[in-house]
């Protein structure tokens, strides 16, 4: 084994999510002393906190990954710990603590608001909200999200799927319309995650809105049947449906305006029209100037993530910017963090999984561009001249972490709450048990074990 001060290297990765995970196997693997920083008090990210509630073989079968990847002496984990500019510490304070090089992972946690007029009313959602909801991620756990009985998804892809999903299997609502502002043929959820809702579509319903919208589809060369055919393809192994919730699809509608009654509360979601414009061997929405209002009381923007403006990183669009002539590019594509103000790389700084591309792919995209961002920080250390390679221990970055006042958890804390749930599960004869706020988290850690009878 490696000691922290036999290694060569000494790297922050922060975000503990699927990104940050493989990337510090990775860099662990190559002799580098892996200090992790995490947000949450547990790792995983949305592969915990994102993925959907019931989907327990799958989540079970990624912290067995996780559980082993952490075992390595070479990664030190630091749950509750947050990093940004008005944070725990600031990328700035980590470079200034020995940290040769920062990878950062830390997902895409900003939100991306449309600048509809209505946005502020009650029962108005992002997506992300409700999955740290569901999930139980402190503190969204505790908080309150007042959808009501007719609810409006903005997005088609597989997000839109996950929110209709628990509103129909869990919360039961009368009715989901999901609204897209292209056609059928540009949905982007898949057939497999359509079949734990598509029992509940309302049938007469799709096939007049496909009538509908055929004219236009066919006027940009696109195949309605084929379109028609993707969504039925869902029904034959669709879930048994446990709710009466109608579910429909509206398609060529861009939401323009939440409306809003007396109370601010959310009287319907108005859309324009829109038309398919061929460009770039794809298709644009192009709005037609008539409008029209959908009933609904709650609304919720499934249309993807933009990251944390605050981090203390240049954002460009919805990502932090990265290097255009990349230095220490991996398939051609660039891992580093550049500021635009400069026009140079931010020396040392790393970005990879969804902060590199936001709400892009699966876990196994995160985990495959982790990786891929721990190559080219390997690419960087090996350039770091002889005096700048010196070994560096964490001395003060463990003392900072004593003095911030506040409780940081340790890999060992973390695995021994992760007993505390599962024994906990075992007892409830659940699949999972989950802790609903850090401070019953912290009091599980701090609990001291029962002792075994003499
Ligand atoms: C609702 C939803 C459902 C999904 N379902 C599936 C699915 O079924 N199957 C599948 O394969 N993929 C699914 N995905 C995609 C998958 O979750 C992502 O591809 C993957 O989690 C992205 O990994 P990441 O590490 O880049 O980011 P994340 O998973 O978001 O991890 C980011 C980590 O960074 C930490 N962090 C954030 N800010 C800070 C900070 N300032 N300082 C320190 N740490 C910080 C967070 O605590 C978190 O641990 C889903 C995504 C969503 C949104
Ligand atoms: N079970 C699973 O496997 C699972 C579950 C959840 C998420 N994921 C993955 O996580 C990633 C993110 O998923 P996602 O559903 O957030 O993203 P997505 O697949 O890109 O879908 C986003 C949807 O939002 C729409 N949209 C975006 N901007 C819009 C705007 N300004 N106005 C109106 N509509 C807009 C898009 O329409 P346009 O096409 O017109 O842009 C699209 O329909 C995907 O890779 C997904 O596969 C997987």
């Amino acid at each position: 084994m490696v000691t922290e001060a036999q290694s060569k290297y000494l790297v922050a990765v922060i975000g503990a999510g699927p990104a940050g995970l493989y990337a510090a196997r990775q860099l662990a693997s190559q002799g580098v002393h892996v200090v992790l920083m995490n947000r949450d008090i547990k790792p995983g990210g949305l592969a915990e906190y994102g993925i959907y509630l019931s989907k327990h073989k799958m989540k079970e079968g990624l912290r067995k990954q996780f559980r082993k990847i952490l075992e390595s002496p070479q990664i030190e984990y630091y749950g509750n710990l947050v990093v940004g500019q008005k944070a725990d510490f600031s990328l700035k304070e980590l470079g200034a603590m020995g940290f040769q090089a920062e990878l950062v992972t830390v997902g895409a946690q900003g939100t991306k608001w449309l600048g509809l007029p209505g946005e502020d009313l009650v029962g108005v959602y992002h997506a992300k909200d409700i999955v740290y909801h569901y999930n139980k991620l402190p503190p969204f756990s505790q908080k309150k999200f007042a959808v009501g009985e007719r609810v409006a998804l903005i997005g088609i892809g597989n997000v839109m799927i996950d929110i209709a999903r628990w509103l129909i299997r869990e919360v039961k609502v009368s009715e989901v319309i999901a609204v897209a502002r292209r056609g059928p043929a540009e949905i982007k959820f898949t057939k497999k995650e359509m079949e734990s809702v598509a029992r509940n579509l309302d049938l007469e319903d799709l096939d007049q809105e496909l009538v509908r919208v055929s004219a236009v589809m066919e006027g940009v060369g696109q195949d309605v049947k084929a379109a028609k055919d993707f969504i039925y393809s869902a029904l034959p192994k669709a879930e048994e449906p446990i709710s009466e919730t109608r579910f429909n699809l509206k398609f060529l509608a861009s939401p323009s305006r939440i409306v809003g009654g007396e109370r601010g509360e959310v009287r319907g979601l108005e859309v324009d029209d829109t038309t398919l414009v061929p460009k770039n061997g794809d298709t644009k929405a192009e709005r037609l100037g008539t409008k029209r209002v959908l009933p609904v009381d709650s609304v919720i923007f499934c249309i993807g993530d933009r990251v944390d403006e605050e981090f203390g990183l240049p954002v460009r669009w919805n990502e932090f910017v990265k290097n255009p002539e990349p230095r220490f590019p991996i398939d051609g594509a660039s891992y580093e963090a550049y500021d635009l103000e400069t026009e140079k790389p931010v020396e040392g700084v790393f970005v990879a999984g969804w902060s590199r591309e936001a709400s892009s792919g699966l876990v196994g995209v995160a985990r495959k561009d982790g990786e891929l961002g721990a190559q080219a920080v390997q690419q960087y250390l090996e350039t770091l001249s002889p005096g700048e390679n010196i070994p560096h221990d964490l001395d003060e970055f463990r003392s900072r972490i004593s003095q911030l006042g506040k409780r940081v958890v340790t890999k060992e804390e973390w695995q021994r709450l992760e007993a505390i749930e599962r024994a906990e599960a075992e007892r409830l004869g659940l699949e999972e048990y989950k802790f609903g706020s850090n401070a019953e988290m912290m009091m599980a850690i701090e609990k001291p074990s029962p002792q075994p009878a003499d």
